[in-house]
């Protein structure tokens, strides 16, 4: 662990202790995207350090902190009611801590919103100040007095924090930190600050310690691994980062996210094609398939660019599967120009696609622009897309009928006693099997295809 840590943890854990005794809970609920995970995963390491145990129930909870996410206005509705609904609590435990931290806090109006009129809340701290935990906790806790801080991107501090990771099988690793893309609709180069890579060494150990310690899936994050390597001591890049991790000897898996299509290179693809551990499926968002939406959205590649990605990397590996991001109803989005993009999912056939009504965020260029559509149009034209896509869906689900796939098997659903896997292709398949199977690998034959559902069963490897 970092040393310069050690003494503000080991004061604040004294403090912890001294107001509620020892081992008091803590409830950490996270919103948002993988990034976040990871940071709560730190976050609770912290709190762990500080003598903390955890809980699922807020009513149990000592300190209770929220995690947020600012990308779109649900995400931070939902944030502001749950802060709401604990106010009574915290009138009935005075001596219980709240606090708030993540992507929204980094935004000028929800902080100051929270300043004012959430005057129950304790405690505010921004994405780049996860490290800064120890000292705002004894502040609260022993001058009484509430603690805001953001703005503060010290990522390099980030390193050597504990981690409390909630899987056992499957890991986040952050592998850069920050977006320099503005994207016109995208609030999240406000809230986390600029791109940055974490050294390929300190990543590397990261992985290869995962590895050692079982983990079986990896994860590789940053809001554009494809940059991964810009700014750093030696020159590098995200292909040639997995290709070192590919190395590390084990029977795992490597992914990441998430790919932005103008950075991503034929070299990505053919790292993907020779390694040993990194499936065949790529998360490649387009967000839309029609080129004056994709300029306004100053995503900076073309619907022709975008597809000739895909060939490319059919062309290297004809099985390979992708998953992907689409935005509906962007500012000034014609009923046509919204054709483009199922155009563009019948032509690509994703497995999966994570879809968004659009959303505006304060601060965004796209905020500013006329939107003529209704949300209720929007709405309809969402729908439509998801009608598109559930018959791609199933139809690439039918496929796999009879197949055999190691999948990683990931939960156990109680009342059926179904297993659920993860195919290398990122699709999910039930099948029979006890408890001792989840976290592991395991071969399986596809039996059925229910809709958009696989049900299998386990079969000798
Ligand atoms: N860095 C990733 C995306 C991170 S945000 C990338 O560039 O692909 C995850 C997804 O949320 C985006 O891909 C986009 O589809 C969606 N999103 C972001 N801002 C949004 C907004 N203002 N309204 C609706 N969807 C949005
Ligand atoms: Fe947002 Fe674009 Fe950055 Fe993704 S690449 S996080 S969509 S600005
Ligand atoms: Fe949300 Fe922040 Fe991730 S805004 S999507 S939690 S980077």
């Amino acid at each position: 662990m970092d040393q310069t840590l050690a003494g503000p943890l080991g004061q604040a854990g004294q403090a912890v202790r001294d107001r509620w005794g020892e081992r008091p809970l803590a409830f950490v609920r996270t919103y948002g995207c993988q990034q976040n995970v990871a940071d709560g995963e730190k976050i609770k390491g912290l709190l762990e350090q500080m003598g903390f145990g955890f809980t699922e129930s807020p009513e149990d909870a000592s300190f209770v902190l929220f995690n947020t996410c600012a990308v779109r206005e649900h995400a931070e509705d939902r944030v502001f009611g749950n802060v709401g609904a604990l106010k009574n609590q915290k009138r009935r435990r005075p001596d219980m801590v709240i606090a708030v931290c993540g992507c929204m806090t980094e935004q000028a109006q929800a902080a100051d919103r929270l300043r004012k009129s959430f005057p129950f809340v304790d405690m505010v701290f921004g994405t780049g100040a996860i490290h800064r935990l120890p000292e705002l906790m004894l502040d609260v806790l022993t001058q009484s007095k509430r603690a805001f801080l953001q703005g503060c991107q010290e990522e390099a501090r980030l390193e050597g924090l504990p981690i409390r990771r909630d899987g056992k099988s499957r890991a986040w690793v952050t592998a850069m930190y920050g977006c320099d893309n503005f994207c016109s609709y995208c609030i999240v180069p406000y809230v986390r600050g600029r791109e940055k890579s974490r050294e390929p060494g300190a990543v590397l150990a990261e992985c290869q310690g995962l590895v050692e310690a079982g983990y079986k899936e990896i994860t590789l994050l940053g809001q554009n691994v494809n940059s991964y390597g810009k700014g750093l001591s030696s020159p590098t890049n995200f292909a040639g980062l997995l290709r070192d991790l590919d190395k590390i000897p084990g029977d795992y898996r490597i992914r990441f996210m998430t790919s932005h299509p103008k950075d991503a290179s034929e070299e990505l693809f053919q790292v993907m094609a020779e390694s040993r551990h990194i499936p065949r499926h790529i998360h490649l968002p387009f967000q839309s398939g029609n080129d004056r939406v994709l300029s306004e959205m100053n995503r900076r590649y073309t619907r022709e660019k975008y597809l000739s990605l895909i060939q490319a990397a059919r062309r290297l590996m004809p099985d390979i599967t992708f998953t992907s991001d689409v935005i509906v109803g962007f500012p000034g989005e014609t009923y046509q120009e919204f054709q483009d993009t199922l155009s563009l999912i019948r032509e690509v056939e994703f497995v999966n696609l994570f879809t968004f009504i659009y959303s505006p965020r304060a601060g965004t260029k796209a905020a500013g622009m006329p939107d003529p559509i209704s949300h209720k149009e929007k709405t309809e034209w969402f729908a439509e897309l998801l009608r598109v896509q559930e018959e791609i869906a199933a139809r690439n689900c039918q496929k796999l009928v009879g197949s055999r796939q190691r999948v990683l098997v990931e939960s156990r659903n109680e009342k059926t006693g179904l297993l659920q896997g993860r195919t290398p292709g990122s699709l999910t398949v039930d099948f029979p099997g006890g408890p001792e199977k989840v976290g592991g690998f395991a071969q399986v034959e596809v039996t059925e295809a229910r809709g958009w559902a696989l049900r299998g069963v386990e079969i000798k490897a």
